[in-house]
């Protein structure tokens, strides 16, 4: 892993721009997006260079990481929603390149295997951003998910829906389901950024990095990958 330290959210935002930059302008990319509030300074950023330097992602497609079950496509806080909505409807990825989970499908089990064979005809994901939950887990896999596992149903642990509730009218109305990639999937991806920012998530980057490999701590699995970036600020890094 590597692991780089940078003073503030907006440091953060621009260096994690600068690598998907220079891999977009390389040739068509492949995504992998992630939620949450973490990487939306990114993202605000790679929109500005789309609007300023012409960064065109008209070539890239990109695959978003998890969705809540039951949640409709259209409701404002699926992350099919989300995603356009903060990042790719804002910048020139051609129709149909933004691929999402299905979290109303009849059969979760056969979209989460369509997934994963989505993302493999796709040739696999470039650049996988990810955030990190405060109990370490990245995607929607909770303490406990499988090192190895493939895109499927999960339970939120209650600390996440806590978490999350920011983002519903109620406590009561976030999902306890979801799709998520695996922890397997997220690490076929060729280059991880794993992004902390703030003193909430210092405890879980510190697990993540320097803890043991260990499926208390999923966002640990990355340390067997070859190639991940962990972007954070000074807060998150403060139990390193
Ligand atoms: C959710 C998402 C994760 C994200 C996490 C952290 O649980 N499924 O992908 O990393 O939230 O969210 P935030 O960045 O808002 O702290």
């Amino acid at each position: 892993m590597e692991i780089i330290v940078l003073p503030d959210a907006d440091a953060v935002a621009a260096t994690a721009a600068d690598i998907i930059e220079a891999r977009v302008r390389r040739g068509p990319a492949v995504l992998g997006l992630a939620t949450g509030s973490t990487p939306l300074g990114t993202y605000a950023e790679l929109i500005r260079r789309h609007r300023e330097r012409g960064l065109s992602f008209a070539q890239a497609q990109a695959f978003t990481l998890d969705e809540y079950l039951g949640l409709p496509a259209e409701h404002p806080e699926s992350y099919r929603s989300v995603i356009r909505r903060e990042f790719t409807d804002n910048v020139d990825f051609a129709e149909g390149a933004v691929h999402s989970i299905d979290g109303q499908a009849e059969d979760p089990e056969a979209e989460a295997e369509r997934y994963d064979a989505s993302i493999a005809a796709a040739g696999g994901i470039d650049v996988q951003i990810l955030g990190i939950g405060t109990d370490g887990h990245i995607g929607f896999n909770e303490p406990m998910s499988s090192l190895a596992s493939r895109t499927r149903i999960k339970t939120l642990t209650e600390q996440t829906r806590k978490d999350n509730a920011r983002f519903f009218p109620s406590p009561d109305d976030v999902p306890h389901h979801v799709l998520t990639q695996g922890l397997g999937t997220i690490r076929e991806a060729r280059h991880i950024l794993l992004i902390g920012l703030g003193a909430a998530k210092a405890e879980a980057i510190a697990a993540a990095v320097e803890g043991p490999l260990a499926a208390l701590c999923p966002a640990s699995a990355l340390q067997l990958h070859p190639h991940t970036t962990v972007l954070v600020d000074t807060d998150a890094a403060s139990r390193l």
